[in-house]
C-alpha cells in the first residue's frame, strides 16, 4: 500500500461494546444543568474542621457508638463510588448520551467524599477503628463485630449488584437507588437539624445537597425510559424498589431479615450504638422519627411513581401498600 493511499484510508470499525466512539455533541440539557449543579456544589471534606471534633470531649463509649454509625454508613457510601463508577462504564459502553455519563461522574465523586466523610470521623473518635483500633470492653468488641456483619452483607450486595448489568437493562437497576436517594437526603438534613457538632452539621449539609441531586438524576432516567418500557420491565419496578428500601434499611430504618441475616445480638448492640450516639450529639433520629421521615418521603416516590402508572412494592415495614 502506498503511503498516500494510507492517508486518506479510515481506520476499521471501532468493536462494540466500546467507550469509542465518544460523542461530545449529544448533551441533554435537563442534565447538563445537573452537571453545573454539581460542579458549582463541589466541596472539600478536609475543609471541614474535624479537629474540632475533640475525642476528650466525649465518653469512651460514646467515641465508639458515633464511629460505629459512621462506618455502618460507610458501607453504603464507599460502595456507591464503585457501584456509579461501574455505572458509568457501563453508560459510556453503551452510548448513553455525554451528559448522563458527566453527571454519573459527579456522583462517583460525591460518594469519595461522603467516604470520605465517615473515615475522618471515625479517625477523630477510635482512629483506625476498622484496621487496628483496640475494642477495650465487649461493648466495643460487638460494636466491630456489627460493622464486619454489614459490610459481609454489602459484599453480597455488590455481588447481585453486578450481576444485574447482566440481566436487567440500565434504567432498571437504576431504580433500585431511588429509595437510597430519596430517603437519604430527607436523612441527613434531619440529622443536620439535630446534630450538636459543626463539623457533624457541615457534613451532613453537603450530604444533603448532594443526595438531592442524585435523587433529580434516578427520575430523570426512569422517566426517560418510560416511553421504552417493557411490560414486563415495568412489572419489575416494585422489586427494584423494594431491593433499594430493604438494603439502605440498615442505616436509613432497621434492617429487614429477608436479605439482612445477622446474629442474635445484632439489633441490641445497633440499637444501643444508635442512642448512644444520639444522646453524643450525632443527630441520629429515633426510630420513630426515622419511620416517620421514611414514609412522608417514599409516599412522594409513590405519588410520583402512579402518575406513570408504575406499580409500587408493599412496604409493611413503614406502613405502605403496594399497587
Ligand atoms: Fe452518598
Ligand atoms: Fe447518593
Amino acid at each position: 500500500m502506498s503511503s498516500e493511499s494510507r492517508s486518506t484510508e479510515e481506520p476499521p470499525e471501532i468493536p462494540q461494546p466500546n467507550v469509542y466512539p465518544f460523542n461530545w455533541y449529544d448533551e441533554d440539557p435537563k442534565l447538563s444543568k445537573l452537571y453545573a449543579r454539581a460542579k458549582q456544589e463541589h466541596w472539600d471534606p478536609a475543609a471541614i474542621d474535624w479537629n474540632a471534633v475533640r475525642p476528650e470531649d466525649y465518653d469512651p463509649i460514646q467515641k465508639t457508638a458515633m464511629a460505629y454509625w459512621w462506618a455502618v454508613l460507610a458501607n453504603f457510601e464507599n460502595n456507591a463510588a464503585a457501584a456509579f463508577s461501574k455505572a458509568l462504564v457501563h453508560l459510556a459502553e453503551n452510548h448513553y448520551n455525554i451528559s448522563s455519563q458527566r453527571v454519573t461522574g459527579t456522583i462517583i465523586m460525591d460518594e469519595c467524599r461522603h467516604d470520605e466523610c465517615c473515615m475522618r470521623a471515625c479517625n477523630r473518635l477510635c482512629p483506625y477503628f476498622l484496621k487496628g483500633w483496640k475494642p477495650k470492653t465487649d461493648l466495643d468488641t460487638k460494636a466491630l463485630r456489627n460493622v464486619r456483619w454489614v459490610y459481609y452483607h454489602g459484599g453480597r450486595y455488590w455481588k447481585g449488584y453486578a450481576k444485574a448489568y447482566e440481566k436487567y437493562r440500565f434504567p432498571l437497576i437504576f431504580t433500585s437507588f431511588m429509595m437510597g436517594e430519596a430517603c437519604a437526603s430527607k436523612l441527613f438534613h434531619e440529622m443536620k437539624l439535630r446534630a450538636e457538632h459543626p463539623a457533624f452539621q457541615e457534613a451532613f449539609g453537603h450530604l444533603t445537597k448532594d443526595e438531592s441531586r442524585h435523587l433529580a438524576y434516578t427520575w430523570f432516567v426512569l422517566e426517560n425510559a418510560i416511553p421504552s418500557l417493557a411490560e414486563e420491565e415495568k412489572m419489575l419496578i416494585p422489586k427494584r424498589l423494594r431491593h433499594g428500601f430493604v438494603y439502605l434499611s440498615m442505616v436509613l430504618f432497621e434492617p429487614p431479615q429477608e436479605f439482612w441475616q445477622l446474629p442474635k445480638d445484632f439489633m441490641d448492640v445497633h440499637r444501643r450504638m444508635e442512642e448512644i450516639a444520639r444522646d453524643a450529639g450525632l443527630g441520629v433520629l429515633t426510630l420513630e422519627e426515622k419511620r416517620s421521615a421514611w414514609k412522608s418521603t417514599i409516599l412522594d416516590v409513590k405519588r410520583k411513581i402512579g402518575k406513570y402508572n408504575l406499580p409500587f412494592p408493599d412496604l409493611p415495614e413503614i406502613g405502605i401498600s403496594g399497587t
